[in-house]
């Protein structure tokens, strides 16, 4: 169980609720509105939803009329228990006369692909979280994956951010044949799109049967290995080469 100091010394990190999702990845809430208007349950995953807040602040609004899921990637970044404290002290626990259950946490790496089937959720946000995820470009195609048909996932990510030196500013960095292919178009290609929030700008997009399949991983930079105050990590990408044919291999580094 988690140290109680440990809970309170994390919490302002780990504890962003629904207000500050307006702020990052704007009206989470309309979304369902909208949805409810046309279906009985919408269901839900933040990735990355640490202590749970914005969750339970959903399971509050609509009880029965969400299906809530959330993923960390460490028990210590937010599990039942933690929910459960969380939710106890923002008076969110015993909400109406009916509560609906808690959300669910699954643990794991989404860089290792998330642990639902296909076609599970309408709605997939984050916040404060992308920037720690490693295979970025890999974590986007799985979360089309479980977006059902019609489904949409916002979530808050710069293409550029502006508190890193200009060397680390872009987490996904695509060449392709020796130039770079920002982040931003390669995704308007495949119909996604860096949309205005009222903090900076969010990655939204909805259900496609593939993503990526042209990009070959080269490397991944923890940040934090480089300076203590970085925060993040840095996906390196190429478009895929043709197969060299056997005349131009031959002349290949001749050094
Ligand atoms: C700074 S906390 C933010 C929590 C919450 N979204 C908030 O804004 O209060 C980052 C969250 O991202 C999650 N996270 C980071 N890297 C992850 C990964 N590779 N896979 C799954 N979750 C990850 C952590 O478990 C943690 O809950």
């Amino acid at each position: 169980m988690l140290r109680d100091a440990h809970f309170r010394a994390k919490r302002d990190h780990r504890g962003r609720g629904v207000r500050d999702l307006d702020r990052t990845v704007g009206g989470v809430v309309a979304d369902i509105d909208a949805r409810l208007d046309h279906q009985d349950v919408v269901r839900v995953l933040e990735l990355g939803c640490g202590y749970g807040t914005a969750l339970l602040e959903l399971r509050a609004r609509y009880g029965r009329r969400v299906a809530l899921y959330g993923q960390n990637r460490l028990r210590n970044d937010g599990d039942a228990d933690v929910l459960l404290r969380n939710a106890r002290e923002r008076n969110l626990l015993d909400v109406g006369t009916d509560p609906a259950p808690l959300p669910s946490i699954v643990h794991g790496d989404v860089a290792a692909g998330l642990p639902f089937p296909d076609a599970t959720f309408d709605l997939v946000y984050s916040q404060v979280a992308w920037l720690y995820f490693g295979n970025k470009v890999g974590v986007v195609r799985d979360v089309m994956r479980v977006l059902r048909d019609g489904g949409v996932a916002k979530i808050d990510a710069d293409d550029v951010r502006t508190d890193l030196p200009a060397e680390y500013a872009r987490l996904v960095e695509i060449w392709e044949n020796g130039t770079l292919l920002p982040f931003r178009d390669y995704v308007r290609r495949h119909g996604a799109a860096f949309e205005p929030a009222p903090d900076g700008e969010y990655l939204r997009f909805g259900k496609r049967q593939s993503f990526g399949d042209e990009l070959e991983p080269i490397v991944e930079i923890d940040l934090a290995d480089l300076h203590a105050d970085w925060d993040g990590i840095k996906c390196v990408y190429r478009l895929k080469q043709p197969a060299p044919d056997a005349s131009s291999a031959k002349n290949d580094r001749n050094t």
